[in-house]
């Protein structure tokens, strides 16, 4: 009997290898034969670790099994998919999933992340296949056709990027995968790596061939252990299979990667503070012009893209840019994962077409608050978006439409709180966010991010708060004109929405002065 067991970091740290230990030992005393697959998580971390049985054609879901639930689960009947409190049905019924449109995480927790062989079986390769058979310039046009936009954050015409870097003059060019997931609640880089990362090593040969690139590097953070092994792993296994190497798939186009390992800085995520680290040097922010497409890393054209980016191409070129871009709304077309995170009850990995509203999202999939209290705030976004309250729920997942009310899609992390959050701390915590990340380039950041938390000291303690709310906005105001990166450009999101939305939390008590 099959059963799978996710290896991903999130089943892990929830026990996922101690529940492998005790299934295996179960299954040896009752003299059963078991053969456990440690494929990717679904994406559901609310029952991680998620234990799949199959069972005829099904798949059939437990969780969140402890190494204690073992053996009454084998009791219960566990390999014929017998029903347990634990069991949640046939997996891809369970609505979370079944309501997700899966186009870029079609695979990820189906397949052995590391077996080829599986991936081939799920449609992988097709798209580079199809690749090789079309001039560079065809290729661009199926991306820019598909309206593919950066997922890393800034929503940047993936197509228009390639085409620059294909134009540019350079004896050398490269792919860099952006995998520097440092934004607090996401983790669908982290979860494609570990879960499919045959994926991404197909996007990424699709953007060499497609620019003429034919070297690139995965930059992700020693924070992701499980990522940095199981891509290392795909690489060697593709390089050993022909998808890699001088001659990819059998073609005449070469193709090489590997993955660098950054030293833990939030702003190694902001593409030329990324190149300066990729380089040995210091990371820290280079002004653009010039942009990485004409003179990126080693000042050769290099395509920097986010691994949700590279990891959407395969499926736009094995069906094709109109099937992409019929997902979605206005000019954010095809799929985003949602991360959702926080204080929600159904926390994980949601990819759905663009257009989904945020109460939609929080209510109905996330399922409202795990502490059962209203929600009072949403973080789209990272830690530089903004904060929704539910006046603003009915806006739709768009790149636009979140835009047009003061905040951003980013990485499409959502992170829930209930009504217990006190925005000011949330005010100061950006504020020292920034300060503790800031690379130091620039002033306006680099100062004013310390001058922001004293501010949000003062309104907290009560003194001149008015005024102090004041000299908040002006400060940022100079960070979001002044600084010279999103991350001091972005902070006075979270600052400002929280400010606007949230007055009430703006407003403590007196201080001690006034009671003297
Ligand atoms: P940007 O807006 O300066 O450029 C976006 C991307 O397009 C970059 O890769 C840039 O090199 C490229 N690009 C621009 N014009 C190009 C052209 N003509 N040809 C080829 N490539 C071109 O983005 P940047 O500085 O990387 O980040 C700023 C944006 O990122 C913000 O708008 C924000 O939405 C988002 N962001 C969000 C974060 C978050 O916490 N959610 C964190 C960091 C950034
Ligand atoms: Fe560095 Fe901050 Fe300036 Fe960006 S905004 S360049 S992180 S000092």
């Amino acid at each position: 009997v099959r059963i799978y067991v996710p290896r991903d970091a999130a089943a892990v740290a929830l026990g996922a290898d101690r529940v492998v230990a005790a299934i295996e030992a179960e299954a040896a005393a009752r003299g059963l034969d078991v053969a456990i697959v440690r494929n990717g998580s679904r994406g559901l971390h609310w029952v991680e670790p998620l234990v799949e049985v199959v069972v005829g054609d099904e798949r059939i879901a437990y969780g969140p099994v402890k190494p204690s639930d073992v053996a009454s689960l084998f009791d219960a009947g566990l390999l014929s998919g017998a029903d347990h409190p634990l069991c949640h049905g046939a997996t891809k019924d369970i609505p979370f999933l079944k309501q997700q449109t899966r186009l870029t995480f079609a695979r990820c927790g189906i397949t052995d992340p590391l077996s080829l062989d599986d991936y081939r079986r799920y449609r992988g390769l097709t798209g580079l296949q199809k690749a090789i058979a079309m001039a560079p310039e065809e290729i661009v046009r199926e991306v820019t056709d598909s309206g593919l936009r950066g997922r890393g954050g800034a929503g940047f015409p993936t197509g228009i990027k390639w085409k620059t870097v294909l134009e540019a003059a350079g004896e050398r060019k490269y792919i860099v995968c952006n995998a520097d997931e440092g934004d607090s609640g996401t983790f669908a880089d982290r979860m494609i790596m570990e879960g499919d990362p045959f994926v991404l090593i197909e996007g990424m040969a699709i953007a060499g061939l497609a620019t003429g690139a034919t070297k690139g590097f995965i930059y992700t953070r020693s924070e992701y252990p499980h990522a940095i092994a199981a891509m290392s792993e795909a690489i060697e296994i593709a390089r050993r299979e022909g998808i890699l190497g001088p001659s990819v798939l059998g073609s005449a186009r070469a193709f090489d990667m590997e993955v660098r390992v950054g030293a833990g800085a939030y702003v190694c995520g902001e593409e030329t503070a990324l190149l300066n680290s990729l380089e040995g040097k210091r990371g820290i922010v280079r002004a653009k012009p010039p942009l990485p497409a004409h003179k990126g890393l080693f000042d050769c054209p290099t395509v920097i893209n986010n691994v949700i980016s590279l990891a959407s191409v395969p499926v736009i070129l094995d069906r094709g840019a109109a099937f992409y871009r019929d997902f979605g709304m206005g000019r954010s077309r095809g799929t985003i994962p949602i991360q959702i995170a926080g204080n929600v009850k159904h926390g994980g990995l949601y990819e759905t077409a663009f257009g989904l509203s945020l109460g939609e999202i929080v209510d109905h999939i996330a399922g409202g608050t795990a502490t059962g209290r209203p929600v009072k705030a949403v973080q789209v976004g990272g830690p530089l978006g903004a904060y929704f309250p539910r006046a603003l729920f009915d806006t739709p997942f768009d790149y636009e439409a979140f835009a047009a009310k003061d905040g951003l899609i980013g990485h499409a992390g959502i992170v829930v709180f209930d009504d217990t959050v006190d925005m000011l701390h949330q005010v100061r915590f950006a504020m020292e966010f920034c300060a503790i990340e800031s690379c130091g380039k620039c002033t306006p950041c680099r100062i004013g991010s310390t001058r922001g938390v004293e501010v949000a000291d003062r309104i907290a303690q009560g003194i001149e708060p008015e005024k102090n709310r004041e000299l908040l906005g002006d400060l940022c105001n100079t960070m979001k004109f002044g600084s010279l990166c999103a991350l001091g450009g972005f902070t006075p999101y979270p600052v400002l929405s929280a400010m606007a939305h949230f007055p009430e939390d703006f407003s403590p008590a007196p201080r001690v002065e006034a009671a003297e």
